[in-house]
């Protein structure tokens, strides 16, 4: 797949980025009028002043790099988002930028799920689905803390002109993580090199369910492997 255009709407220049932590790129992006239009469990998601592509920021992310790994594998599958620029950032974050699409209808997106269950040979998704059970079964072996293919109905979303597209393809076990970050941070340490987990206690969903007091103890667990 090409690097894409590093120059993009928005005047953010992506190559700089790749030597900026999630922080400064997600200031960056904010600071050229890019704005939030999606935020997950891991990540935060940007959409650009043209409305044409997102950013989507994490600030810890054992699983995206496969799905973006899929997306390369599968260049120009109608049903894979067009990936722009993708690079793993300094202290284990991560930025993708991509094609912006708009949510589907909960019916759409059921179908989808249902023809990946159905696994007719000349489906299109189901191409997705084989090299997609494939790259799981690889990152089991080489990813700690491993989810699986997540192949539920909201990670499917659709193009303005329709077409219908498979995102977020595999998770991480990410209760799993933080419940051992707690009780035995050093099992964490020794599972992820130290420059991968620098920002492991500022993913989404920290900042949008822990309760101060979760923020403290995930804070002291985070500077007791630094
Ligand atoms: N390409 C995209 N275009 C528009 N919105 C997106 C796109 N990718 C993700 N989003 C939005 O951002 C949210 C979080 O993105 P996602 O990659 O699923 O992060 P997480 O891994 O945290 O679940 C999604 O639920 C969706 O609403
Ligand atoms: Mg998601």
């Amino acid at each position: 797949m090409p690097p894409g255009p590093p120059m993009l709407p928005g005047m953010v220049n992506l190559e700089e980025l790749r030597g900026a932590t999630h922080r400064e790129a997600a200031g960056r992006l904010l600071a050229a009028g890019w704005d939030v239009c999606g935020v997950g469990d891991w990540a935060v998601v940007w959409r650009s002043p043209d409305g044409a592509r997102v950013a989507r920021v994490c600030a810890f992310e054992p699983a995206y790099g496969v799905f973006v790994r899929l997306c390369r594998n599968l260049a120009d599958h109608p049903m894979l988002p067009r990936i722009d620029f993708d690079a793993a950032l300094p202290g284990g974050g991560r930025l993708t930028v991509m094609e912006f699409l708009l949510p589907a209808a909960g019916p759409d997106a059921e179908r989808v799920v249902a023809r990946w269950d159905a696994a007719l040979p000349a489906d299109p998704v189901t191409a997705v689905r084989l090299e997609a059970e494939r790259l799981d079964a690889e990152a089991r072996a080489e990813v700690p803390f491993w989810g699986g293919l997540d192949r539920n109905p909201g990670n499917v979303m659709r193009r303005a002109s329709g077409d219908l597209v498979l995102l977020d393809l595999f998770y991480a076990a990410g209760l799993e993580i933080y419940k051992v970050l707690l009780q035995d941070p050093a099992a964490v340490a020794a599972a992820f090199p130290p420059e991968q987990r620098v920002h492991i206690g500022e993913i989404a969903a920290v900042a949008r369910y822990s309760d101060p007091e979760e923020i403290t103890a995930l804070r002291a667990a985070v500077a007791s492997i630094a």
